[in-house]
């Protein structure tokens, strides 16, 4: 069975690639369809039965990531021949969107781990390095953590303070990452520094480190709002010796890997915040299916009636953006103003919707049992991390106005 999902046809008058950001032809296939079940699945026997407790003691799901490797979840876009699952970027957002229903502290390491790290090392490492770590963070033997956000530089990640000098036949690593996804549990850093302040953001590299060389501390574990269970720390680098062969890609290539890299991030938070929103918006049905309320369900009164309605057209909305940016990515396309859009709005609708979805559980809604208190404070983050819903609009907005995006395609003089 071949779901047909989203089909305009692509007009070869104009540009080609104008024309493919707006009009874009994909399909969730029976191996998509197997994929999603398989993590609903496994969400269900797995990570629901201790979400609140994890949530509640800020207890990371060491045997839950543990299934989740033997799952394949944790490489799902790596190719087989260094250990992960060769699949497309829209299996690996069906899955993410499937576990962030249920539980997004073990979604973000799922993401990290597969987007930052062995999506970045696939991409843009040596041979020798896909050997010699991707092989390990692929299978999820290992986890890997992003290390760009600093004290002084989240949003503006060009002004980073960290350095890693020169040292002949190595670098010398120096400096302070703090909101670290996985910062105490993780193997693998891949640390964006700068080498040479004076060329400004061509003079960042960034490098994979080992946490157990000398000179890698971890901070204190942070006490959040949401994902709870997952482990985010502040991560200090005293003369860290960086072997020369650590540094990912060219001399000064640093930046933009970042920004590359992230660009496939959003993605897979944009996949969360759509999974949170249509995690509160099943649960929402349920309910106002089974809560009686002047002698009726809830749910045929129009006050809530309404809400659902607007709820269930918004995820939609925001699934379409979502899906549109992975197969983008997987048809070889320039992703990154959709991968923007996908996330501003998919964080957007999730914020909104799981306050909707509190309301609509009434005092129910406001305690632990019923899970939406939970998916409103895990829904915040996704309008922070992997650049704010604020820098999404930085990319979107450039994009349109140096003519990138939305070409009068159809409106042409
Ligand atoms: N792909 C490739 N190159 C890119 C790029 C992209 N997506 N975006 C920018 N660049 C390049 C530009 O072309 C430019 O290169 P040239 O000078 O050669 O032309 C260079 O990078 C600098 O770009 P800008 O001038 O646009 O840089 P800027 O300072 O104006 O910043 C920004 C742009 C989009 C605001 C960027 O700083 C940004 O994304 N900030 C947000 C940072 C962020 O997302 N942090 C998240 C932390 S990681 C995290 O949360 C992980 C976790 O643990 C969950």
């Amino acid at each position: 069975m071949t779901v047909f999902f989203l089909i305009f046809e692509a007009s070869n008058e104009v540009n080609h690639q104008t024309t493919l950001q707006i009009s874009m032809n994909f399909f969730i296939t029976e191996e998509h369809m197997a994929v999603k079940e398989a993590a609903r699945d496994f969400t269900q026997q797995v990570l629901l039965p201790g979400v609140i407790d994890r949530d509640r003691h800020m207890k990371y799901p060491t045997e839950e990531v543990r299934k989740m490797a033997e799952m394949g979840f944790l490489g799902m876009m790596v190719s087989p021949e260094y250990g992960g699952g060769g699949m497309d970027t829209l299996s690996y957002v069906l899955a993410m969107e499937e576990i962030s229903k249920v539980d997004s502290s073990c979604s973000v390491i799922m993401s990290v781990n597969n987007s930052l790290v062995c999506w970045g090392l696939e991409a843009f490492g040596t041979e020798e390095q896909k050997q010699k770590y991707l092989t390990k963070l692929a299978t999820g033997e290992w986890i890997g953590s992003f290390c760009l956000s600093e004290p002084e530089a989240g949003s503006d990640a060009t002004s980073q303070c960290t350095t890693a000098i020169d040292m002949g036949d190595h670098y010398l690593l120096n400096g302070t990452k703090n909101w670290i996804t996985n910062g105490g549990t993780s193997r693998i850093h891949l640390v964006i520094a700068q080498t040479y302040p004076e060329l400004g953001h061509k003079g960042i590299n960034a490098f994979i480190v080992d946490t157990q060389w000398e000179g890698v501390n971890i901070g204190a574990k942070e006490d959040k709002l949401g994902i709870r269970a997952s482990d985010t720390h502040t991560i200090m680098y005293t003369d860290v010796k960086v072997p020369k062969e650590n540094r990912i890609g060219e001399d000064g290539f640093g930046f933009k890997f970042a920004m590359k890299v992230l660009s496939g991030g959003r993605i897979g938070i944009a996949a969360q915040a759509l999974g949170i929103a249509a995690g509160a918006y099943e649960l929402s049905v349920k309910y106002a299916k089974e809560r009686e309320a002047f002698g009726k369900p809830i749910g045929q009164h129009q006050a809530i009636a309404f809400k659902l309605a607007d709820m269930a057209t918004e995820i939609e909305a925001a699934r379409l953006l979502v899906y549109r940016s992975a197969a983008m990515k997987d048809k070889g396309l320039d992703y990154t103003t959709a991968a923007s859009m996908g996330k501003l709005f998919a964080s957007e609708v999730a914020m909104k919707h799981t306050v909707e979805a509190i309301q609509i559980h009434g005092g129910y809604g406001y305690v632990k049992e019923y899970h939406v208190e939970r998916l409103m404070r895990d829904a915040k983050i996704t309008q922070i991390y992997e650049g704010t819903s604020e820098m999404q609009r930085v990319v979107i907005s450039r994009a349109i106005l140096s003519g990138q995006l939305y070409e009068p395609v159809f409106f042409q003089d």
